[in-house]
């Protein structure tokens, strides 16, 4: 994980009002929850009392309630209720603080702040999730991998040709030119898949490489957008659950005919394409040892992987930096 960093961790589809939900994030068990007023709180899952799961629990006047004992927290974790002290009691319950992780939603996207600092600043998103213009459409699945192998995935140029060979990849572009690779912010990395039939020529240098009208574009720490045209966008998060697992959401976004229900209709038969190519990934990527990826994990990358080895670099400079 990078610390301090804003991350997309929920679909808000899955967290209506008065709701209480149990997720696997960054290793740990939490609940998120949402209030009647429609306040969104993320807090470890264990009572701090017997350490029942909060996950079992229920809303009650905008607090997260423990089914065991009835004790209630609000939204920052802070206990407020201990049943059998009663009401009128003026202790004082520090002690029963639960960790909390600060949660913003965008998009319809939940990302809570993790990290040991106070949040900085927004979420940094693509436009695109904000935009009422555009349809969408969103599926998830679960890989048995960290998070890290499936953005890598996603970067990754020169897999097309064969785990996609009869979707995305037909055509039988083996060679790479580049890839190319820009950094549009600091936060913000930008490249393009320049593949070609093998003719016998060789390939462009990534500095002779081009960012085409169709590319890839990824916010640390974890979005990614392929911009197909300016009608048809995908966008996905990878959601870090343990070092072994991660959800991928996807998010098929057009405004195809200006249309709402013809354009949702679209990007739901875009999501039904989205999961035949995601699940080729998926079936190749889970067999990748280690789970998880760092700079140097005995692997021997060539040209084509240049926004892979630009992505763990970045990665591992917010890493040291305590980002
Ligand atoms: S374990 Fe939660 S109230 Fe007792
Ligand atoms: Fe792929």
């Amino acid at each position: 994980m990078i610390n301090n960093q804003w991350y997309a961790i929920l679909s808000s589809h899955k967290l209506k009002r008065g709701k209480v939900v149990g997720v696997r994030r960054f290793g740990e068990n939490l609940v998120i929850f949402r209030t009647d007023n429609g306040q969104i709180g993320c807090v470890n899952s264990l009572c701090a009392h017997r350490k029942a799961s909060l996950a079992k629990g229920c809303i009650q006047d905008d607090h997260v309630k423990c089914p065991f004992h009835g004790i209630e927290y609000d939204v920052s974790g802070k206990c407020v209720y201990v049943p059998s002290e009663g009401r009128a009691s003026t202790q004082d319950y520090t002690r029963f603080r639960m960790k909390n992780y600060p949660t913003k939603e965008i998009g319809g996207i939940i990302f809570v702040w993790y990290g040991d600092k106070e949040p900085e600043g927004e979420p940094d998103v693509f436009d695109v999730i904000t935009d009422s213009s555009y349809a969408y459409d969103h599926i998830e699945d679960t890989w048995n991998v960290d998070y890290s192998r499936v953005i890598e995935n996603q970067l990754d140029v020169s897999h097309l040709a064969f785990v996609h060979h009869n979707t995305i990849g037909r055509g039988n572009k083996k060679v790479c030119n580049g890839p190319k690779v820009v950094w549009l912010d600091d936060n913000t990395m930008q490249t393009s898949a320049n593949n070609e039939i093998d003719k016998g020529q060789t390939p462009k240098s990534s500095e002779a490489a081009e960012i085409k009208s169709t590319n890839l574009t990824f916010k640390f720490p974890n979005m990614w957008l392929n911009h197909v045209t300016d009608k048809l966008l995908i966008f996905a998060y990878f959601v870090p659950v343990d070092d072994e697992h991660a959800i991928i959401a996807l998010r098929f976004y057009n405004k195809f005919t200006g249309i709402k229900f013809i354009d949702k209709a679209i990007s739901w038969l875009g999501s039904r394409a989205n999961k035949i190519v995601e699940r080729q990934d998926k079936r190749i990527v889970e067999t990748q040892i280690p789970k998880k990826t760092a700079i140097a994990i005995g692997e021997c990358l060539v040209a084509a992987d240049l926004p892979i080895m630009e992505y763990r670099g970045k990665r591992d400079r917010l890493q040291k930096s305590g980002k």
